[in-house]
């Protein structure tokens, strides 16, 4: 299968009416989308990305009118949340209606729902008469894709199109919440709206979302190893680490500082002037870049456990798990 890239939108919409998967642009990472009314090509997502079947996708619509197509109810925290924060980085778990299929919630009866902020996707989803079900695209467990060059470097053959929308904004994965039954706030990812911004609309603190994350966690988000470069990836102070791991190839990852005994070019310094918006958006791009140099290990510092701050932690934890020295 030949793969093009480009900006038309008629083209996407073609692909996707006929049951194939297109790569979209989003503020946060690209996703694979497929319809998600239409069981078959569904499925094609899950054989494309290597995911396993237990793990549910985002369900992407254009407007809170069409999402009450797909959901039973929309709690009145969650409105409060979407006319704050939507078309935006925050996902919603909310009652699925029927015509949402079981293989998208991964056989939960709720569905994730979502208003990706990109004006390529919003205006393409308005021309849709269903909804796209789309992970971010990537193979399972591999860092997400934040420019459509990194769509191409992982499904180049496997997927007919990729809607060329720049570089993400935001970088890093949507904040996915939920609600209990007294309408709590639950959190089951941190992401691209923060912690603190949620809780100061909604004057309450988050509760921790139910499951734990080594077992059958309710989201992949939750996997304790997760957005993983194939480099073993390390993190703490890395004064300390470079001591740790002397005559290795080493690269890291920091906020502002660079250090010394690594390279240049493989010191990846997020954002020199201190912006974590900055560096959550170079995050994913420096690990793909990393992963195709000649590095025995990558070195991470912590960031500020703050705002966007705590997504980044969250990844670069997720990304290390497997790796402990
Ligand atoms: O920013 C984003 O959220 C991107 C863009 C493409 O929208 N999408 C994304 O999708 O990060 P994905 O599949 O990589 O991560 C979605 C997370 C997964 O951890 C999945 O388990 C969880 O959302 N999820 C989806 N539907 C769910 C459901 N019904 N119940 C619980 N978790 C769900
Ligand atoms: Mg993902």
């Amino acid at each position: 299968m030949q793969t093009i890239t480009g900006t038309d939108t008629e083209k996407a919409r073609h692909f996707l009416i006929n049951g194939e998967l297109v790569a979209i642009p989003t503020e946060t990472v690209y996703g694979l989308a497929a319809n998600a009314l239409d069981e078959n090509a569904v499925v094609k997502i899950f054989e494309a990305k290597n995911r396993p079947s237990f793990n549910p996708l985002i369900v992407h619509v254009g407007s809170w009118q069409a999402a009450q197509k797909y959901v039973q109810h929309i709690p009145a925290k969650a409105k409060l949340l979407a006319e704050k924060f939507t078309p935006g980085p925050l996902t919603f778990l909310l009652e699925k209606k029927s015509i949402i299929p079981d293989i998208v919630t991964a056989g939960s009866e709720k569905v994730a729902i979502r208003i990706p902020d990109h004006p390529l996707t919003l205006s393409l989803l308005q021309t849709l008469d269903f909804p796209l079900a789309a992970p971010s695209a990537n193979p399972f467990g591999y860092i997400s894709p934040t420019t459509a060059q990194h769509v191409l470097q992982n499904f180049a053959g496997k997927i007919p199109y990729i809607l060329e929308g720049g570089a993400a904004s935001i970088g890093l994965e949507s904040t996915i919440i939920g609600f209990n039954e007294n309408e709590q706030p639950l959190l089951y990812r941190s992401g691209g709206i923060s912690i603190e911004a949620i809780e100061a609309v909604l004057n309450e603190k988050f509760l921790p979302a139910p499951t734990s994350p080594q077992k059958n966690p309710e989201t992949s988000g939750q996997l304790e190893s997760h957005y993983a470069p194939h480099t073993p990836l390390y993190t703490g102070d890395i004064d300390e680490l470079k001591k740790q791991f002397a005559g290795k190839q080493m690269a890291s990852i920091s906020f502002t500082k660079h250090f010394e005994a690594i390279d240049t070019d493989k010191q990846f310094v997020l954002s020199g002037e201190g912006s974590l918006a900055e560096a959550a958006r170079n995050l994913f791009a420096a690990l793909r870049a990393i992963d195709t140099m000649n590095v025995e290990v990558i070195l991470a510092e912590k960031f500020p456990d703050e705002g966007i701050g705590r997504a980044i932690n969250d990844r670069l934890g997720r990304a290390q798990a497997k790796n402990k020295p």
